[in-house]
């Protein structure tokens, strides 16, 4: 059940030494690419990072929230091209939480690293500075990071009594 996963689901930032293998690779990229896009236009670039000495470099893509990306197994620069639709952002974001939900499925932690509109340092943006790391095309955008591992730490899912029921209204906003 989706329901159960989401009810433990966390977001992971420590993790141990050890790769994930070729199958559970082959599985997260399987499940981003079959995230739905608005028009099933499907702009998405995933650009999947192993390599440890760009691992160590997409962790310093921004002063803060990234700095765990230097202790994944694996990081998937979820970009999206933005010459193909007007709602990149959409279809990237929807991408980026199926990446983050299956890693949890299959036993794997995860976090989201946002880049969008995220500054690197007061002379760049984060996207200007991955696009130079990466080789990014002009017109390929970078919504998030995933840093993907097995995890170190065990957290509780959110208990329910912590939920925003309160931010639900039935019918008129405000009526709840
Ligand atoms: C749009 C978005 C951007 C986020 N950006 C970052 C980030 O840059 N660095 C980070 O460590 N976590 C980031 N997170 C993870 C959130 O901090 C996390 O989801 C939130 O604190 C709730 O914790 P939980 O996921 O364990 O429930 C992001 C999450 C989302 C949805």
């Amino acid at each position: 059940m989706l329901l159960e996963l989401l009810q433990k689901r966390r977001s992971i930032r420590r993790f141990q030494d050890t790769p994930v293998s070729q199958e559970h690779l082959d599985k997260l990229l399987e499940a981003a690419l079959r995230s739905p896009s608005s028009k099933g236009i499907n702009p998405w670039e995933f650009i999947v990072v192993q390599d440890r000495k760009t691992l160590t470099k997409l962790s310093s893509a921004k002063p803060h929230g990234a700095t765990f990306l230097n202790n994944v197994a694996l990081a998937i620069v979820v970009c999206a091209d933005t010459s193909k639709t007007d709602v990149w952002v959409e279809d990237a974001s929807i991408a980026s939480i199926i990446l983050h939900l299956t890693a949890a499925d299959l036993g794997l932690g995860s976090c989201w690293v946002q880049i969008r509109k995220r500054e690197h340092d007061t002379q760049r943006s984060a996207q200007e500075y991955l696009s130079e790391i990466l080789g990014l095309d002009e017109q390929i955008m970078v919504e998030a990071i995933i840093g993907i591992g097995h995890p170190v730490e065990e957290k509780k899912g959110h208990d329910a009594s912590s939920l925003l029921y309160g931010q639900v209204s039935y019918e008129q906003f405000g009526r709840r």
